[in-house]
């Protein structure tokens, strides 16, 4: 039987989650039974009819608004010509172009990329380019840390046991603290950033250097949206270049202007040898991107490929995304509604003991929830409570972490709108506290 956590849905929902149950793998993890009908700029409705505003663009995917009408467009005038060209076999020109277009961007670093469909292929293609040109075994990745649920990329996740429960024996990866400031017992965030610095390098000492690369989100996202301390990222690269390591960055979740630059990493003043990109890139088509240098990216023929990389459609709606981001100064309206919605959050900090810390860049803001400041217990149903209210009164929400709310609202998000959807957000708070 179909268990409603929130208030019970609409007939019409109710009938495909029963449907839903019967047919679909149980391995998802649903927070609450929204059942999507239809998506239109920053509001999404359901098959009831309902219409909400989104603060989660189908986990940071739908960054340039639901069904963009210069991303549909870029999308029929490809079907016609073809769908797959077998990119990995044969040669098209949209794949180059698309290409041509992410390393425009970018900083100049990179001239190189391997594309994908997802996420964690964009993460595997970076952990197999890391092993295949350093030669070395090992990676370091992070406590909290989310880089997908394949075995390459799931050998590093690990922001939820049950993730990884049951599928060991994972590859050789040594797991480290992130400066999750809000949790460590530190008086500051310098000596917070030192001993995560230090267990790096008591990892790297503990496997004689066989690191090939450190894998970092540049802000956790699955985690619980932590934003590590500004000098962090910068001082993860001295590791790297001291001990000839490669800096793989994650920007699957925070990349393509969410945080106001096109890199998150960007925002730390430092630049890494490998990136990861996917989720917003392709408009909401699967699509996902490896980028390197050309000394990096050396790999002979056949040393890794795939079938559905490249795909037609995909990099079509890529180089219209992307065209759309730079066009509307997605990044500035990025910085723009989050500093207004970090403002705001902080003001409703001081009047709630249940919210602990808030914190983000751009528009990749979380609120810890917390049964009180002082004792700093994780909120965990109080945040299911809120986030099913929120959806009552018209607003989707997604969790992070064990009990944080995560705001990734579109790029597209107005003043206006971000206001209300806080509106419905504190009323939420003020019913549950
Ligand atoms: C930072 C990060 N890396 C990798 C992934 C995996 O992406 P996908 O689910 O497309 O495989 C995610 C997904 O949420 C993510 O947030």
């Amino acid at each position: 039987m179909v268990k409603f956590i929130c208030k019970k849905p609409g007939k019409k929902s109710i009938a495909i989650l029963k449907k839903d149950e019967k047919v679909v793998s149980p391995s998802y993890a649903r927070e609450y039974s929204f059942v999507f009908k239809k998506g239109k700029g920053n509001y999404v409705y359901d098959v009831d009819n309902r219409k909400y505003l989104d603060f989660a663009a189908g986990i940071a995917v739908n960054s340039v608004g639901h069904a963009n009408p210069e991303v549909i467009k870029a999308v029929k005038k490809q079907l016609p010509s073809g769908l797959h060209a077998a990119f990995g076999d044969f040669y098209a020109e949209l794949p180059v172009v698309f290409i041509e277009h992410l390393l425009k961007i970018v900083p100049r670093n990179f001239q190189k990329a391997f594309l994908s469909n997802s996420g964690t292929e964009s993460i595997e293609a970076a952990y197999k380019l890391a092993r295949w040109h350093t030669k070395k075994k090992y990676v370091i990745a992070f406590n909290n840390c989310f880089h997908g649920r394949t075995m390459g990329s799931l050998s590093m996740t690990n922001s939820k046991p049950v993730q990884r429960e049951r599928f060991s024996p994972f590859l050789p990866v040594k797991h480290v603290p992130y400066p999750y400031v809000y949790r460590m017992p530190f008086k500051n965030e310098n000596d917070c950033t030192n001993f995560c610095l230090d267990k790096i390098e008591k990892a790297i000492k503990s496997v004689k250097g066989d690191v090939a690369a450190i894998f970092m989100e540049p802000i956790q996202g699955e985690g619980g949206y932590i934003v590590p301390p500004k000098d962090f990222p910068k001082e993860v690269r001295k590791i790297c270049n001291k001990r000839n390591i490669l800096f793989c960055d994650d920007e699957v979740q925070a990349g393509c202007y969410r945080t106001g630059k096109f890199l998150a990493i960007e925002n730390f003043n430092t630049l890494p040898d490998i990136v990861s990109l996917s989720k917003a890139i392709g408009g909401g088509i699967p699509l996902g991107a490896t980028l390197a240098s050309s000394k990096i990216m050396n790999w002979t023929p056949g040393s890794h490929s795939n079938t559905f990389g490249g795909n037609l459609v995909a990099c079509a709606a890529g180089i219209a995304t992307l065209d759309y981001m730079k066009k509307h100064n997605l990044g500035k309206n990025a910085t723009k509604v989050g500093k207004y919605i970090l403002k705001r959050l902080n003001e409703i900090k001081e009047e709630y003991e249940l919210v602990g810390d808030v914190r983000g860049l751009g528009l990749m803001i979380g609120i810890e929830l917390v049964k009180n400041k002082k004792n700093k217990i994780p909120a965990v149903k109080e945040r299911s409570s809120i986030l099913c209210k929120s959806q009552e009164k018209g607003l989707i929400l997604l969790p992070a972490g064990i009990s944080t709310i995560r705001i990734c609202p579109p790029l597209t998000i107005t003043l206006k709108e971000a206001e209300q959807g806080l509106n419905i957000l504190e009323d939420s708070l003020k019913e549950v506290s």
